[in-house]
């Protein structure tokens, strides 16, 4: 399936917003318990990094701070609305999409897939406003236009380099940091009944059918020593193309076969998508490209299955058949859900992630100003993108 990049940012407030629901039903909320726990990269990013009786006290006697996003998101409009999703913080920024705002705000956030559609005028910037180069995009989905130098002073993405962090999906915390923050002990018990399956092999659903990842020419090699099956435009069989239709999220075809294709196209730096998200929790083992791309996301080792943690094609397919044969070896790979993991959505209990990040980080005083000098060139190198040489190499068997 093709990452839809307009759903997730139009159903962002959405899936947020649910997750966020859901949560306070479950579990005790706490906006800044001070217990840092540790985290391998970048900590400061995925943390409440400003005391919210600092920013309380401030705003007793300032206004909200104002946001403004220039232009578009993939055709649609951000409103105010998403403010609503940062616990502690939903009255002291006001986002909207408003440009006859532009001399007003504090910052304006320029969407990068879109920023073809042409900057604010400069006259009419202050130096006091930060204007935010915002991204959940890897950099070739990022027209290039001309852009002066030190235009950008913030960075908004999903790269933990970031200055604010904008990240889909959640952060998955082992049961004592669950415990240590306050959450409820997540509980994703699947019955054993539903792990014997019906049909053999992988299954994907495909619409990009020429990665820069070349993840197809590993899946077809796959496919010459087990099952594979993909299903949507880039199907290999007819018939399986109209398999899943446009919109649905045919959970029971997935739920068929023992594994399921939740490969990103690209592979760069912190970059997961709904593919992984949306369906992390299918009873059925997620097949990844490469394991070091999900490194942020703090995943039970045995949650998903990487291409890479094998030498070769051959070698891959002969682990996961051994896995069809022996439903105990199987089953193994979902003890973890029983093992006290929790998923824990951003902006609850500590995280504060996106739009609230943003807002959060206005109201820091302390901030320094800042520039970034060539946005592109620091977007390229921090997104550290892999181009086909590792899936080419991989499919002959040479590397590990
Ligand atoms: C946009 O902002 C201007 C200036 O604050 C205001 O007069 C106008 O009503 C706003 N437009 C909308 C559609 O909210
Ligand atoms: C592929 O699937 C078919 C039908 O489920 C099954 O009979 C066959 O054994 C599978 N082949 C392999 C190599 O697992
Ligand atoms: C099946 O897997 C289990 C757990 O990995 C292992 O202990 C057992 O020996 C395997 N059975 C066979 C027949 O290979
Ligand atoms: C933002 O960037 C502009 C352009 O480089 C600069 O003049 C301004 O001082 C910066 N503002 C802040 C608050 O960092």
């Amino acid at each position: 399936m093709r990452f839809r990049p307009a759903a997730v940012y139009r159903n962002l407030g959405l899936v947020i917003g649910v997750f966020f629901i859901f949560y306070l039903g479950k579990s005790i909320i706490g906006y800044d318990d001070g217990k840092h726990i540790s985290h391998p990269k970048n900590p400061k990013h995925l943390y409440i990094t400003v005391d919210k009786n600092r920013i309380d006290h401030r705003f007793d006697k300032l206004s909200p701070k104002r946001i403004l996003v220039w232009n578009s998101i993939f055709g649609s409009h951000v409103d105010n609305k998403v403010m609503l999703e940062c616990p502690g913080l939903s009255d002291r920024c006001i986002i909207d999409s408003n440009r006859s705002r532009l001399g007003l705000v504090d910052a304006v956030i320029i969407h990068a897939p879109n920023i073809d559609e042409g900057l604010p005028p400069a006259e009419m910037r202050k130096p006091s406003q930060r204007y935010v180069f915002m991204t959940m995009e890897v950099p070739d989905n990022i027209p290039k236009i001309s852009i002066p130098k030190h235009y950008f002073n913030w960075s908004m993405s999903h790269l933990h380099s970031s200055d604010v962090l904008f990240k889909y999906g959640g952060f998955w915390l082992t049961s004592k940091e669950a415990e240590l923050r306050g959450f409820k002990i997540g509980d994703y018990f699947i019955p054993e009944k539903t792990l014997r399956k019906s049909k053999s092999g992988i299954f994907g659903l495909v619409s990009n059918c020429a990665t820069s990842s070349k993840r197809e020419w590993a899946l077809k090699k796959l496919s010459t020593y087990m099952n594979v099956t993909i299903g949507g435009k880039c199907a290999w069989d007819e018939k399986m193309k109209e398999i899943c239709p446009k919109g649905q999220k045919c959970d029971s075809i997935f739920a068929e076969y023992p594994f399921f294709l939740a490969a990103e196209n690209t592979v760069c730096e912190d970059y997961v998508t709904e593919k992984y998200w949306e369906r992390n929790l299918f009873p059925s083992i997620p097949i990844v490209l490469r394991r070091s791309a999900y490194s942020n996301v703090n995943l039970p080792r045995q949650s998903v299955i990487a291409f890479d943690d094998f030498g070769s094609p051959k070698e891959m397919a002969e682990h996961l058949m051994s896995l069809e044969r022996n439903f105990t070896a199987y089953a193994e790979y979902f003890k973890w859900r029983n093992g006290g993991w929790t998923l824990a959505p951003w902006n609850t209990a500590g995280f504060r992630n996106g739009y609230c990040k943003l807002c959060e980080k206005l109201w820091d005083e302390e901030q320094p100003e800042s520039t970034i000098e060539d946005i592109y060139a620091w977007f390229q190198a921090e997104s550290r993108c892999e181009n086909g040489d590792w899936a080419t190499e991989w499919i002959q068997g040479g590397s590990s």
